[in-house]
């Protein structure tokens, strides 16, 4: 039987992570992020697939395709993260658990990168825990899936 799928997008410039400011980033490539992300979907029953584009219309393509197939949706967005309305409103439309995440912590950094468009159309978002986020975001969606509501997540 195939396991339910769970969807990670990465946004503009996460394909230049390793050389991208290591300084913030660190110096793991984006291959290393889904590595991890695929094993913890792995841990937790679901199949990953990912999808990393410099364009915001192929995250909304994406999302719009995942509704109704994928069981839930981890989205580092990048930049998109803090101006991206047309992907906030595909989210809004997908009925799953939306897990948001970022490598570094946007609130510790310019002012710019304090808002997030995706934040309210998320359950929640990992930020500032470098690659180990990917694992503690796919674990937060898949408690979610189990579970719906936040004492999944805090239990
Ligand atoms: C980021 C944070 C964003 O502000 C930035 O534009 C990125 C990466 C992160 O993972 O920390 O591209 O999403």
């Amino acid at each position: 039987m195939s396991r339910p799928v769970l969807l990670l997008l990465s946004g503009p410039n996460l394909a230049l992570l390793g050389e991208r400011q290591p300084d913030v980033y660190g110096t793991e490539k984006l291959a290393d992020h889904v590595a991890r992300a695929t094993a913890a979907a792995d841990r937790n029953g679901l199949e990953l697939e990912h999808l990393q584009s410099e364009r915001e219309g192929d995250l909304v393509d994406a999302v719009h395709a995942a509704r109704g197939r994928v069981a839930a949706i981890v989205v580092n967005a990048g930049a998109i993260s803090h101006y991206g309305w047309s992907l906030h409103d595909a989210l809004a439309t997908f009925s799953g658990p939306v897990v948001e995440l970022h490598l570094s912590n946007p609130d510790a950094r310019e002012p710019w990168r304090r808002r997030s468009v995706l934040a309210p159309v998320s359950d929640g978002t990992v930020a500032g825990f470098g690659g180990v986020g990917y694992d503690l975001a796919v674990e937060a969606a898949a408690r979610l899936l189990r579970a719906p509501g936040l004492s999944a997540v805090k239990a």
